[in-house]
């Protein structure tokens, strides 16, 4: 008999296929994802669940799954939805698509980069309002990229994509992490320096953390004080790195010029929500890994660990491998 899986929304269809060749699915068709009691009723008899970080697996939700589940994979690098702990005292292997959207992730964050000092969505609200009457000496400045700082806080894949992107605007590079990373420091001619000074030396500061307790409001007053006064963050690592009352008081002050986020706390933000007032922010909504192939590939990642999660064999991409041994015990 064919395992039984219920993935949480429509994935690209490369993703689906794999699956149905393997199993009998069930893709929630919505827009939206399903809400919590849903996503327990429909995954509760199944094999395997293929979600979204849009998902919330708490430890509630898992210990409500049946004895026959095998395998959660998540079609995403960031499990921060996931209880992986509760998943693990279960012996249940999660999966996730690490790598894949590296390129793309940085590609993006670059292009929030570009477009906050050059204030490229203000310009084009601008136009767009009928307010361009002439070309303004004086108007819509901003700071040069070339040559500027830029502190990554997070030196994993994403964080040397941004630093391979700077190399190319002669940049200088400052990086922050928890471990020092002597290649990439050599390949990308990155200095590792500690937080405060990357705060108070950068032009620029991206953010490309993990969500955990420690990141956690990561950029409250304090730090976002201790930032260059007309410095420009860029978050597209995770909404709650970012203390987002912190972040208006320092916007509105002008303790800092702008920012640039792809991730908000709560997601979607809210729409009354006091940054989406300011015009020295850019906010989109979570799409920094969203190219045809980045998420095509996402999809086919996700579908390979799910596959092999329903099949008893070690997932490619396993965020708790310490199951393996525990079921070997
Ligand atoms: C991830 O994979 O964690 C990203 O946030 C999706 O864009």
């Amino acid at each position: 008999m064919k395992s039984r899986v219920f993935v949480t929304r429509v994935i690209p269809e490369k993703g689906l296929e794999m699956l149905r060749q393997h199993a009998d699915i069930e893709v929630w068709q919505e827009p939206l994802p399903p809400p919590y009691q849903i996503l327990i009723e429909k995954t509760r008899g199944r094999d395997g669940l293929l979600c979204l970080l849009t998902d919330r697996i708490d430890a509630g939700f898992i210990a409500a799954l049946g004895p026959q589940v095998k395998v959660i994979s998540q079609m995403a690098v960031g499990v921060d939805n996931i209880d992986v702990a509760a998943a693990t005292a279960r012996g249940i292997p999660v999966g996730n698509t690490p790598g894949v959207l590296t390129d793309t992730t940085a590609d993006f964050a670059w292009a929030l980069l570009m477009a906050a000092a050059r204030r490229v969505v203000e310009g084009d609200r601008f136009t767009r309002s009928g307010r361009w009457k002439t070309w303004g000496p004086i108007d819509f400045l901003g700071p040069d990229i070339s040559g500027a700082t830029l502190g990554i806080i997070g030196f994993g894949r994403i964080g040397q994509g941004m630093a391979k992107r700077a190399r190319g605007f002669d940049m200088r590079i400052l990086y922050f992490d928890r471990t020092r990373k002597p290649e990439a420091e050599r390949e990308y001619g990155a200095t590792f320096t500690g937080l405060d000074d990357l705060l108070r030396e950068s032009d620029f500061v991206s953010l490309h953390t993990d969500l955990s307790p420690k990141t956690y409001h990561l950029m409250n007053d304090v730090r976002l004080g201790k930032m260059k006064q007309g410095g420009i963050l860029i978050n597209t690592a995770r909404g709650p790195v970012v203390d987002p009352a912190a972040l208006y008081r320092a916007l509105s002050s002008r303790s800092i010029a702008c920012a640039a986020l792809d991730v908000t706390e709560p997601e979607p933000i809210d729409r009354n929500d006091p940054l989406l007032s300011l015009d020295n922010i850019i906010i989109t909504p979570h799409i920094a890994s969203a190219s045809h192939q980045t998420r095509t590939r996402m999809a086919t990642m996700a579908a390979a660990n799910l596959i092999a999660g329903l099949k008893g064999e070690p997932l490619p991409n396993c965020v708790n491998p310490q199951v393996y041994s525990m079921i070997a015990k």
